[in-house]
């Protein structure tokens, strides 16, 4: 485990299956009357099923769908990144922001290491399981704390700018 790794294990320790479940439902509540809400929760389920298509896969098959993920895992950040995160900032906390920005960050590196890996060898599999368990924890702080503070604490005007916003940078970078 990295440094980086420790510290956020100890920050916030990784959430168990049904803590990210009720965590989900409970967003899907807030995210009704909420499209950039209910954008997002669309996007990591798309996510999830694209970390489970990989895992199944092998050779070409598992690197298209590989780059499928970084592409949309791209595309998804940059407009959480440009649109959501100041509010998450405003509304949830620099630290938060920050965190958030931070974990971005580091699942780019590990995504670009894992396509010059080899599908279905070890290491390449040890390096799925890895950035599929920090995007896991990364959705779940999103699901269960920061976009339910955004939701709950940023103005109604706020909230409509973020939707069209959010819809029109994520369309501009998703080739996925
Ligand atoms: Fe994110
Ligand atoms: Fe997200």
């Amino acid at each position: 485990m990295s440094f980086l790794d420790r510290i956020a294990a100890a920050i916030a320790p990784a959430a168990t299956d049904q803590q990210r479940a009720e965590a989900r439902a409970q967003l899907e509540q807030l995210a009704a009357n909420e499209p950039f809400a209910e954008d997002i929760l669309a996007q990591h389920r798309r996510i999830e099923a694209l970390f489970a298509e990989a895992r199944e896969g092998n050779g070409a098959g598992a690197q298209a769908t590989i780059t499928e993920l970084a592409m949309l895992l791209n595309a998804h950040s940059m407009a959480e990144e440009a649109v959501v995160y100041p509010e998450v900032s405003a509304h949830s906390g620099k630290a938060h922001a920050g965190m958030a920005y931070e974990e971005h960050a580091m699942t780019k590196v590990q995504l670009a290491e894992l396509q010059k890996l080899a599908p279905g060898t070890q290491e390449w599999r040890e390096k799925l399981d890895h950035i599929e368990s920090a995007v896991q924890q990364h959705v779940y702080q999103e699901e269960g704390s920061w976009l339910p503070d955004v939701i709950r604490y940023a103005p109604v005007d706020a909230r409509q700018r973020m939707s069209a916003e959010f819809k029109a940078y994520f369309e501009r970078f998703d080739r996925s």
